[in-house]
């Protein structure tokens, strides 16, 4: 296995050069939603697949900020699932499955916040990333869900 660190909307790989590419939780940080599944879909080889684990719109709007992936709304690239599934359809990918996980990362969220009351964060995690306002943060990401402000979709598509 090997890492490589590159820019999402300009991948340093030929086209045609994987069988899955996998993106989990980043789309909602990235503004250029055609250009980001355009070269997802580039470097996926024929009838490779695309899976993601990705944040939306919900029903309801303005979500509550701080969120765990942007500070303030102007930080924020949220789309709807309408706009994501028309940019990933604009992009030789045929939605595969679309399953809503927002009801298991509300509760996954609830335990969280809990736990961090009950026993104070762990020594490393990811509110080391998210500096003072993590906790605010996760409370936030619990309110946004309860509230139908935001939604959680894992997926997959086909490259044509
Ligand atoms: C909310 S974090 C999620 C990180 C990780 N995927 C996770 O689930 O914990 C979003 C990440 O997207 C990265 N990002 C934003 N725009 C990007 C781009 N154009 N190319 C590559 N990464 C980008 C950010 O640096 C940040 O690390």
């Amino acid at each position: 296995m090997s890492f490589r660190q590159g820019n999402a909307l300009e991948l340093p790989f030929p086209s045609e050069n994987f069988d899955i590419v996998w993106t989990e939780h980043t789309q909602m940080n990235i503004t250029d939603k055609e250009q980001f599944y355009g070269e997802l879909s580039r470097v996926l080889k024929p009838n490779g697949r695309l899976v993601f684990h990705d944040i939306f719109f919900g029903t309801a709007s303005n979500p509550h900020y701080p969120t765990p992936w942007a500070e303030y709304d102007s930080l924020s690239s949220l789309c709807t699932q309408e706009e994501a599934k028309d940019a990933i359809e604009k992009s030789n990918l045929v939605i595969h499955e679309w399953k809503d996980k927002s009801k298991q990362s509300l509760e996954f969220f609830k335990k969280m916040t809990k736990k961090i009351d009950a026993s104070g964060p762990t020594p490393l995690g990811i509110h080391l990333l998210m500096g003072k306002t993590a906790k605010t943060k996760f409370l936030n990401q619990v309110r946004n869900l309860e509230e139908n402000k935001v939604s959680i979709i894992q997926g997959t598509a086909l490259k044509i």
